[in-house]
C-alpha cells in the first residue's frame, strides 16, 4: 500500500527521490518524507500530507547527498502524522529504513527493545526495524538486516542505509513488490516501476527473503540460504510519457479512454485465423485437464470481483462447468472443500492484492488448478501460479479502475470460449459469432467514447443526489455493482448495486421521488422483466435512466433518460455498458468538484488485509 524508493549514484538523490515518490502517490499518500546521506550526516525530511507537501520543503537544487531513500504512506499502524512518516531512523540516528507492509510482531519486539533501553518516537510498526539493525549492526550492513529479518514476522518491503557505509543500500522483501532499477553508474529501487521509468527502463524484480546490496556500480542479490541469485533484467517498454495524463484532465479519462486499445491489445494473438477457435497457452491446462475441470471459482477483490461475478455467468453458459465468484477476503478464510478438479482463478489489477493472493494460496494448498488474469507482468500474484493469463491493458494509475475492467471481462470470454470449445459445450459457428463481435468491440467503444456529451449531460442532471441505485439482471448485474462502486468511490454519492427483481425485497423502501435509477435494459432474456422493473420504480417516483441498444425505440416510453450502446453480442454488451457507467461517475465526480484520480481513504494497489 505505501510506496518505497531509493537511490545511489553521483547525481543529487534529493529530486529523483521525490520525483519518483510523486510517480509512487497512487499507492498511498497521506504522508511522505526521505532521507539522504550528506557525507557523515543523514539528513531526514519528513510530512504528514502529500509527496507536493514535501518537495515544498526541500530546497532541491541544494546537493544533500547522492543517496537516499523515500516513502509515501498509507497508514496502517499509527495515524498519518510527521512523526509516524518514514523514514524511521534507530536510536543512534546511523540507520534510516522505509518500509512497505506490516510487522505481525512488532509489540513484542518494541517491548523487548523499550526494555534493553530503545526510545521510539512513532506508532509504527515499522520503527522496530531500524532499532534492531541499530542492535545488530557491527560494520556490515547486509549481515546487519540479515541477522534483523531473523527476527521479523509478516509481509515487508525494505530499504535501508547506513550513515557508516554511505555508498550503499540494502534492500529486501517478503511478500511485497520491491523492483531494482539499473542504470548508469546508478542503480534505484521501488516498489512499482513507474516511479523509475524516468530514470531507467531495466529492472529486475526481487523474490521473496532476496537480500539486495546496491551501490552505484552494482547489484549483489543473495537468497534466503546466502547463495548468490543471478537475476534476470527485463526491458519496460512502457515509456514514462505513458505514465502521464496525455492532455487528458485526470488519468482516469486518459484511462477510458484508452479502452479500444487495451481490448484490442488482450484480444491479440489468441484468436485463430479460422475465427472459431481461442489460443490461450497461458493458461497452462491441458485439453485432459479442462475436461476434467468439474468446479470453477473465481476469487478477487473490488471491480476485480465484479469481472468475476461475470466470469461466473460466462463459464456456466458457454463452457458449462458449475462456476462461482468469491470474494478473495472471504475465500481465504473460508474452509472450503476444494480439490484437484476445482480450476481457482484470481483475477488482480495489479497482482498485488493480498487477499487475493492469499486466496490464490489457500487454493494451491489443497491442490487445486490455479490461474492468474493479471494486468502488472511479474506482479506479486505471478509468483503464485506459473499460469497467467495477462490483460495487457497497460499502465492504470487512477485509483478507479476502468480499462483493467473491461480488458478482464475480454480475457475471461476468451478462456470461457476456450474451455467451451475443448468440452463441446459451444458449436463453432456460435464460438465465431462471438468472436466476429468481440472483434468489432475496440470500434464500438469509440463510438461511446464519442458520444460522452450526452453521458456527461446526464451526469450533472442528477449529481445533486444523494442516493443512486443501479440495476440488473443477470449478465448486467455484475454491471449494476460495478456502476455502483465507480460512482461511490469517486464521487462519495452513496450508491446501491442490485440485482433487479431484489428491489421489492427491501431496496423499494428507500426509493423516493427524484432519486435516480440507472436500469441496465439491454435486450436478453430478461428484457421484458426489466421493463417491469423500471415500472415498480417509475411508480414510486424514481427517475430512470436506462442503459439500452441503439436499436431499442420502445425504452423511452418509460424511462427519463437513456443512454445507448451500439448493438452487439448479448454476451458482450456488459463490456459497453460498464464504459457508459465509467463516464456518467467520471462527469458526476468532476462536476462535483472531487478529487477523481485519488479518491479519499482509497489507494491503488491493497498490499495489505
Ligand atoms: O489490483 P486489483 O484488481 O487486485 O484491485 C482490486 C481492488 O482493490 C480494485 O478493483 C478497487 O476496488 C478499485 N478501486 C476499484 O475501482
Amino acid at each position: 500500500m505505501c510506496g518505497i524508493v531509493g537511490y545511489v549514484g553521483n547525481r543529487n538523490a534529493t529530486p529523483i527521490l521525490i520525483e519518483s515518490l510523486e510517480r509512487l502517490d497512487y499507492r498511498g499518500y497521506d504522508s511522505a518524507g526521505i532521507a539522504v546521506i550528506d557525507g557523515c550526516e543523514v539528513s531526514l525530511y519528513k510530512t504528514a500530507g502529500s509527496v507536493g507537501k514535501l518537495r515544498q520543503m526541500i530546497d532541491l537544487n541544494k546537493n544533500g547527498g547522492c543517496t537516499g531513500i523515500g516513502h509515501t504512506r498509507w497508514a496502517t499502524h499509527g495515524k498519518p502524522s510527521r512523526e509516524n512518516s518514514h523514514p524511521h531512523m534507530g536510536d543512534k540516528g546511523i540507520i534510516a529504513v522505509v518500509h512497505n507492509g506490516i510487522i505481525e510482531n512488532y509489540e513484542e519486539l518494541k517491548e523487548e527493545l523499550i526494555g534493553r533501553g530503545h526510545v521510539f518516537s512513532s506508532e509504527t510498526d515499522t520503527e522496530v526495524i531500524p532499532h534492531l539493525i541499530e542492535e545488530n549492526y557491527g560494520g556490515d550492513l547486509e549481515r546487519a538486516v540479515a541477522l534483523t529479518l531473523e527476527r521479523l514476522r509478516g509481509s515487508y518491503a525494505i530499504a535501508v542505509m547506513c550513515k557508516d557505509e554511505p555508498d550503499k543500500l540494502v534492500a529486501t522483501t517478503k511478500d511485497m513488490p520491491l523492483v531494482l532499477g539499473i542504470g548508469n553508474g546508478e542503480n534505484y529501487l521501488a516498489s512499482d516501476v513507474p516511479a523509475m521509468l524516468k530514470f531507467t527502463n531495466k529492472v529486475s524484480y526481487m523474490c521473496d527473503e532476496e537480500i539486495a546490496v546496491i551501490t552505484s556500480s552494482s547489484i549483489c542479490i543473495k537468497n534466503g540460504s546466502g547463495g548468490s541469485v543471478d537475476k534476470k533484467i527485463e526491458t519496460v517498454t512502457w515509456d514514462a510519457k505513458a505514465a502521464e495524463k496525455a492532455g487528458y484532465e485526470h488519468f482516469m479519462l486518459k484511462e477510458i479512454h484508452e479502452q479500444p486499445h487495451a481490448i484490442r491489445e488482450t484480444l491479440s494473438g489468441r484468436i485463430s485465423e479460422l475465427e472459431a477457435e481461442i489460443k490461450l497457452k497461458e493458461i497452462g491446462l491441458t485439453e485432459r485437464q479442462i475436461n476434467s475441470i468439474s468446479r470453477v471459482i473465481i476469487t478477487a477483490c473490488g471491480t476485480s470481483y465484479y469481472a468475476a461475478v461475470l466470469g461466473r455467468y460466462l463459464i456456466e453458459k458457454i463452457a458449462r462447468i458449475p462456476a462461482e465468484a468469491m470474494v478473495s477476503s472471504e475465500l481465504r478464510y473460508g474452509e472450503l472443500v476444494l480439490d484437484e478438479n476445482t480450476l481457482v482463478i484470481a483475477i488482480t489489477q495489479s497482482g498485488e492484492t493480498a487477499d487475493t493472493i492469499a486466496a490464490l494460496k489457500e487454493a494451491k494448498s489443497h491442490a487445486c488448478h490455479t490461474m492468474a488474469i493479471a494486468n502488472v507482468v511479474g506482479s506479486g500474484i505471478t509468483r503464485h501460479t506459473n499460469n497467467v493469463l495477462y490483460t495487457r491493458a497497460g499502465l492504470e494509475i487512477c485509483v478507479a479502475a476502468t480499462k483493467s475492467f473491461t480488458s478482464q471481462i475480454v480475457a475471461l470470454h476468451l478462456l470461457a470460449l476456450q474451455m467451451g470449445r475443448v468440452r463441446g459445450t459451444i458449436t463453432p459457428s456460435q464460438s465465431k459469432q462471438i468472436i466476429t463481435q468481440l472483434r468489432k468491440l475496440p470500434g464500438q467503444v469509440m463510438e461511446i467514447l464519442e458520444k460522452s456529451r450526452g453521458i456527461e449531460k446526464v451526469a450533472v442532471k442528477y449529481a445533486a443526489n444523494e442516493h443512486y441505485f443501479f440495476i440488473g439482471r443477470g449478465i448486467n448485474y455484475p454491471i449494476a455493482m460495478e456502476g455502483a462502486l465507480k460512482l461511490k468511490e469517486i464521487s462519495y454519492i452513496h450508491a446501491e448495486g442490485y440485482p433487479a427483481g431484489e428491489l421489492k425485497h427491501g431496496p423499494l423502501a428507500l426509493l423516493t421521488a427524484g432519486v435516480p435509477v440507472v436500469a441496465i435494459s439491454t435486450y436478453d432474456n430478461t428484457y421484458d422483466k426489466m421493463l417491469s422493473n423500471i415500472k415498480e420504480t417509475k411508480a414510486r417516483g424514481a427517475d430512470v435512466i436506462a442503459i439500452a441498444d441503439e436499436s431499442d425505440t420502445n425504452i423511452e416510453k418509460y424511462v427519463d433518460d437513456v443512454l445507448r450502446i451500439p448493438d452487439t453480442h448479448e454476451m458482450l454488451k456488459p463490456v459497453l455498458s460498464a464504459i457508459v457507467l465509467q463516464l456518467l461517475a467520471y462527469y458526476t465526480a468532476r462536476h462535483l468538484g472531487c478529487e477523481v484520480d485519488r479518491p479519499r481513504n482509497l489507494a491503488k494497489s491493497v498490499t495489505v488485509e
